[in-house]
């Protein structure tokens, strides 16, 4: 065998293994999912080997005779899912549908306001993120971290003072739902541009839980369609532009703006996500909100510093904890991960140090996925409970891991119907 050869099946190998590592694992990261076997079947059709560029009917490319009709359609099925009258399935992460936004709705020297990166925000909108790249003048909002969240007097001064051209609204830690509607007179007195980033929520957004950003005052909401909407790597827009022009602008700041190709497999794999999450998602949403909160439960009576407890920990799929007395976020989820609990350190408010947080971040939406249940939530928090606070072998909690996970190996809340792509892709 060649050298090169031996070189890819070594690549093939650790992929391999990390698919074992996985099945034998609890991820618990608040921004990843499984997507379903029929939407993973289109990530390796002939999509990906294809080029389209601009709107369907509207192409620089022959050959997107079929590549435009799922595009409409996943276009049709956004536009269903959300309630609006405008969406883009053409952004390839949440980043770049945060960036094409940016690019038409901001310039230059225009005043934007939104949550500061320790107060959760996502480096996307921060100054040295697209905020930064294009050049927007950052103001953030006051944050009262004891609610984890936006404090409303202080945020509407802001905008009244700031009268920025964008309002943005959404987290990385996005605890509790923002204070749109609260802010709705400031943000109208202004007449701003309303955008909320969901990328971590839309999941729950979509199956009509946490909150409802394009009833509340939102114009355009942004997200990626791989944290707790279960779908592919890819991002999305979705919204009710305000006129023809701010819709012109929207499609221009994705395309030519900040996109080329715009991953045709991910996007058929978006379309199918998309209509397994109206059959499933109000289902899917509700258990994975109800599994962090209950998680959340499980693991304050352990012991564990959970955030806001007095709200019922959170009102999304994400719990933060506080494990300083424990050693801190980078050792602990470092031990976590040796008992194959997958999870992130995270910075809470008093934190300064991103690399030494005292938090970690957990997301309840993957183990929902795979048919967790709130009793379920008991026996991760009790293993968890055993490496953080009682310090147990990593080796022995990760035998008791690879057994509790051995029940959960089926992709729930998505088609199961004898579709043979499920056969080949059934890889949890
Ligand atoms: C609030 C927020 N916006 C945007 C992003 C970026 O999403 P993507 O990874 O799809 O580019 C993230 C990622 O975690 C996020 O938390």
């Amino acid at each position: 065998m060649s050298d090169m050869r031996n070189e890819a099946n070594y690549i093939v190998e650790q992929v391999d293994k990390h698919h074992d590592w996985f099945g034998d694992s609890l991820p618990m990261i608040a921004s990843e999912n499984l997507i379903s076997p029929l939407a993973r079947e289109m990530l390796v059709s002939d999509f990906h080997d294809r080029y389209a560029e601009g709107l369907p009917g509207e192409r620089y490319y022959n050959g997107n005779i079929y590549v435009d009709k799922v595009e409409i359609k996943a276009i049709e099925l956004a536009k269903k899912l959300f309630g609006c009258k405008h969406a883009d399935v053409r952004p390839i992460s949440g980043t770049v549908a945060n960036l094409g936004l940016l690019k038409a709705l901001g310039k230059h020297g225009d005043n934007i306001t939104h949550c500061a990166l320790s107060d959760g925000a996502h480096i996307s909108t921060a100054k040295f993120g697209a905020v930064g790249l294009r050049g927007l003048v950052s103001h953030t909002y006051p944050f009262d971290t004891h609610e984890m969240n936006i404090d409303v007097d202080g945020a509407r001064r802001t905008i009244l003072e700031v009268k920025p051209k964008i309002a943005l609204f959404g987290l990385s830690v996005f605890l509790f739902p923002a204070p749109v509607k609260e802010l709705k007179d400031a943000l109208d007195e202004v007449g701003c541009y309303v955008w909320y980033d969901g990328a971590h929520v839309l999941g729950l957004i979509a199956g009509g839980k946490f909150q409802d950003p394009l009833r509340e005052g939102v114009e355009v909401i942004t997200g990626s369609t791989h944290k707790t909407f279960p779908g592919p790597q890819h991002g999305i827009l979705v919204g009710n532009p305000r006129d023809e022009k701010m819709e012109r602008s929207l499609n221009a700041g994705i395309f030519p703006g900040v996109t080329s190709n715009h991953h045709l497999h991910a996007m058929a794999a978006l379309g199918i996500s998309l209509a397994e999450h109206i059959e499933f998602g109000a289902e899917y949403a509700d258990q994975v909100i109800r599994n962090a909160q209950a998680l959340g439960q499980a693991l304050h009576e352990r012991g564990i510093k959970v955030l806001c407890e007095h709200k019922g920990f959170t009102a999304s799929h994400i719990i933060a904890i506080d494990v300083e007395e424990h050693g801190g976020g980078a050792p602990c989820s470092q031990l976590l991960e040796d008992a194959n609990i997958i999870a992130n350190m995270n910075m809470l408010p008093r934190d300064t140090k991103p690399k030494s947080p005292s938090g970690i971040r957990l997301g309840s939406q993957e183990l929902t996925r795979i048919g967790m249940k709130e009793s379920h939530m008991a026996e991760v928090a009790e293993l968890i409970k055993r490496v953080v606070a009682d310090k147990e072998s990593t080796s022995k909690v990760k035998e008791d891991v690879i057994k509790l996970k051995a029940d959960f190996k089926n992709i729930h809340y998505c088609f199961h119907d004898g579709h043979p792509a499920y056969e080949r892709f059934h890889l949890v």
